[in-house]
């Protein structure tokens, strides 16, 4: 990046640019600063899976000075290159760092929990003569997947035209909890036969939902004398 006095150069326009640094008497001053790119946070990760995060950044010829990781306002990870032992570690729940998988450029978090959510924060500050620091964050968001696939209950073997059909479906055990939907020969329920019920939580937080089903069964829930709920 180049400043001149507090105006940058309009691009494409070098003339003018030169003709006001002359009219307005300043000399023109390199500044190479250090620029914060992106960085690369997954949106959301499933439990049990390692995460990496990325800090793209262009020194500009600058040198760096540190890269520091927070979580929320917690610092989690800070790598100084100047140091004899670049990375420190600072302790956080649901925060492990795989240091042989992280380092100036990339953060390596051991397999996640749900204590892992949170905005993420990258940092990069440049060495004397700038000192420039820039930092960018991103929310990560950590999911818990239903033990199994979800259960259905209450429902009869056979059922005739008149005959009413009420079942439930049951998804154990998620976070955030499951979404669940009914179809009737493959076509997506009426809201109006559905039985909503609210999902209940367990001790460690995860949560358990369940949509019931209740319609009367009519002939045209027959396709080739098949019913079939899913
Ligand atoms: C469905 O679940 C609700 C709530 O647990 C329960 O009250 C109801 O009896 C269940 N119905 C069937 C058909 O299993
Ligand atoms: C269940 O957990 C969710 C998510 O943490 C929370 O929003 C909800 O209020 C809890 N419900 C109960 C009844 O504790």
């Amino acid at each position: 990046m180049r400043l001149l006095c507090g105006l940058s150069s309009p691009e494409g326009r070098p003339l003018v640019f030169v003709l006001l640094s002359a009219l307005l008497g300043c000399s023109e001053v390199g500044v190479e600063a250090l620029k914060l790119v992106s960085i690369s946070v997954p949106a959301h990760q499933v439990t049990g899976k390692a995460v990496e995060l990325d800090c793209n950044y262009n020194l500009e010829g600058d040198t760096l000075y540190s890269v520091t990781w927070y979580r929320g306002r917690d610092e989690f990870y800070r790598y100084t290159p100047g140091d004899r032992n670049p990375i420190d570690i600072f302790e956080l729940p649901g925060v492990a760092v795989d240091t042989s998988l992280s380092d100036q450029r990339k953060v390596t978090l051991r397999p996640v929990s749900l204590l892992s959510s949170g905005k993420y924060r990258c940092e990069v500050s440049a060495d004397a003569p700038s000192f420039h620091t820039e930092s960018r964050s991103a929310e990560m968001l950590v999911v818990d997947l239903p033990d199994r696939v979800p259960t259905i209950t209450g429902g009869r073997p056979k059922y005739r035209v008149g005959d009413e059909v009420h079942v439930n479906c049951t998804s154990l055990r998620s976070r955030p909890a499951a979404s669940l939907m009914w179809y009737i020969n493959n076509k997506q329920a009426a809201t109006e036969n559905l039985v909503e019920y609210t999902p209940v939580n367990d001790s460690d937080g995860l949560e358990t939902s369940r949509l019931g089903l209740r319609f009367v069964v009519g002939p045209r829930h027959f396709h080739s004398g098949e019913l079939r709920l899913k």
